[in-house]
């Protein structure tokens, strides 16, 4: 029975998954590592709201487990030779340089944490693939792993998650499913075991999933394919019934009580974000490309054209139905995230929107109950648009909705905190230019509420 097990990569993965594992296992010790020191500080912060990842309850979990059988550490070598098994929850970016530039997954991480085991590493390991990587990476470690010269013997296994960012707890909790997959030699399966072993302590073992190490590397990728393709396919239609006198939210709930579709991930919105849809569905762009599968890559990658579409058409709205100009106008954001109840804004739909606006000399003036304005800045600069100097200019944070809203000729809903449904909207109205503009981009506000108060509002995929 494994008693010890080491993670790389203290993010938002790394940290909770370890955290339900620690907090469900009690028997076996936990270290999370990560090169990155505030990051580790931050998981070791006295002050539970200092965590660097926020998901609602993770905070209770890291404090029954920390100090108790979870630990978070800078040392990655003395962790990776303390334990038996070692999961790698690095990030998988897609790469910015090179071949496959904008596309394929950059896995000079992944690599590194493979040679940091090999040079360290002096007994045998189980070492577990959580990052979300190209099928048959895992060769590629055993590649790496298998010329230590040191006689240490490794099994790898591939062990996707699932878990959804807002929602990370009652995921790990209760997942629809844990995957594994590993080698079909008796050590392999001894490996899926270990690991099956450790998730049956709180998930059923009929949710327990093991398959061969392709199906599982591949499945994750699909999963998300399909996933964020319905966004995008929901999203496509919410552009026909703008045209049509069609309301979008009528026929995602008419088509989502058909069980063969049922009703999750229907719901239109500005764009989907975060750091995998996008990232994943590239690399399986170009996967499919590497091996001249032509038509895969191309049906997939009409996902991420529509999703652009989606993002900038919201901007191109605002624009045109501000008569054309939103030069010097305050617009204000409410919401900076790439969905509720997480602090995370990477691929957030809200980057692009705030862009392309600032394009046109507007002013945003963006609140977001759970982001800092220095994120904000930095995402809006990684862009490399305009310089730093012009983009402070433009954007600025509030830390009260209502200041952000003030003196504003609109405000833009970018993501779905459930507190901006109740806010008192006619103090807003009151507080705004007139006629007051809303641009709901998640659907969340009540239109009927808004427009008798004086309100111009519009939402996705409705007249
Ligand atoms: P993240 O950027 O939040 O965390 C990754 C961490 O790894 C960083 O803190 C980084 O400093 C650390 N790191 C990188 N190289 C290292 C090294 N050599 N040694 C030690 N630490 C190192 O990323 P994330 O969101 O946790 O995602 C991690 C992986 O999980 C990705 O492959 C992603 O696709 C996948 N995934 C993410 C989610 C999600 O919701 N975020 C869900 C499922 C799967
Ligand atoms: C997604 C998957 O849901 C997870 O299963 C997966 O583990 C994870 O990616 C990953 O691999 O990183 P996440 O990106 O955290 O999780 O969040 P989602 O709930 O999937 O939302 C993604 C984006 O799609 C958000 O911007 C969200 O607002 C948008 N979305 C989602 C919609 O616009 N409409 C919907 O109906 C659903």
């Amino acid at each position: 029975m494994i008693k010890s097990i080491c993670c790389i990569g203290a993010g938002y993965v790394g940290g909770p998954t370890m955290a339900v594992i620690a907090q469900k296992c009690p028997h076996i010790k936990v270290t999370v590592v990560d090169l990155n020191e505030a990051r580790i500080a931050a998981w070791n912060a006295a002050d539970l709201s200092k965590l660097p990842v926020y998901e609602p309850g993770l905070d209770a979990v890291v404090a029954e487990a920390r100090g108790r059988n979870l630990f978070f550490s800078t040392e990655v070598d003395r962790a990776i030779e303390e334990a038996e098994m070692i999961f790698i929850s690095v990030n998988t970016p897609t790469k910015t340089y090179g071949v496959g530039k904008g596309m394929a997954a950059d896995l000079k991480y992944i690599e590194l944490c493979a040679r940091q085991i090999a040079r360290v590493a002096k007994s045998d390991k189980i070492v577990v693939e959580k990052s979300t990587l190209p099928v048959r990476t895992a060769s590629a470690i055993n590649e790496i792993l298998d010329h230590t010269g040191n006689g240490v013997q490794f099994q790898i296994l591939s062990n996707p998650e699932f878990l959804a960012e807002g929602t990370a707890m009652e995921d790990l909790f209760a997942p629809d499913r844990v995957l594994i997959g590993g080698d079909t030699t008796p050590e392999g399966q001894k490996a899926i075991q270990a690991l099956v072993d450790i998730y049956a302590n709180w998930v059923p073992k009929e949710n327990i999933l093991t398959t061969n190490v392709w199906s599982s590397e591949l499945s994750k990728l699909t999963a998300n394919a399909f996933l964020a393709q319905r966004v995008s396919s929901i999203n496509a239609m919410s552009e026909l019934c703008e045209k049509t006198g069609a309301d979008v939210n009528e026929v995602a709930r008419a088509i989502g009580l058909d069980s063969r579709i049922g009703s999750k991930f229907l719901k239109a919105s500005v764009g989907f974000g975060g750091s995998c849809f996008q990232k994943d569905i590239l690399n399986l762009v170009y996967i499919a490309k590497s091996y001249g599968l032509h038509e895969v890559a191309d049906y997939w990658e009409q996902v991420i054209i529509m999703n652009d579409h989606q993002k900038r058409r919201f901007a191109k709205n605002i624009i045109s139905t501000l008569y054309n100009t939103v030069s010097g106008k305050k617009i204000a954001f409410l919401g900076w995230a790439f969905k509720k109840d997480t602090n995370d804004t990477r691929e957030s739909a809200a980057i692009y929107v705030a862009d392309d606006l600032m394009g046109e000399q507007a002013h945003i003036a963006v609140f977001d109950p759970k982001v800092e304005k220095v994120q904000m800045l930095s995402d809006i600069n990684y862009l490399n648009t305009r310089s730093e100097h012009d983009n402070e200019k433009l954007l600025s944070t509030f830390s009260d909705p209502y200041e952000a809203c003030h003196n504003a000729h609109a405000i833009a809903v970018l993501t779905e905190w459930d507190e901006f449904k109740t806010y008192d909207w006619q103090k807003i109205y009151d507080g705004m230019l007139k006629p007051a503009f809303v641009f709901d981009g998640r659907n969340i506000l009540n239109k009927h509420e808004l427009e008798k108060i004086g309100f111009v509002y519009q939402g996705i995929g409705m007249m």
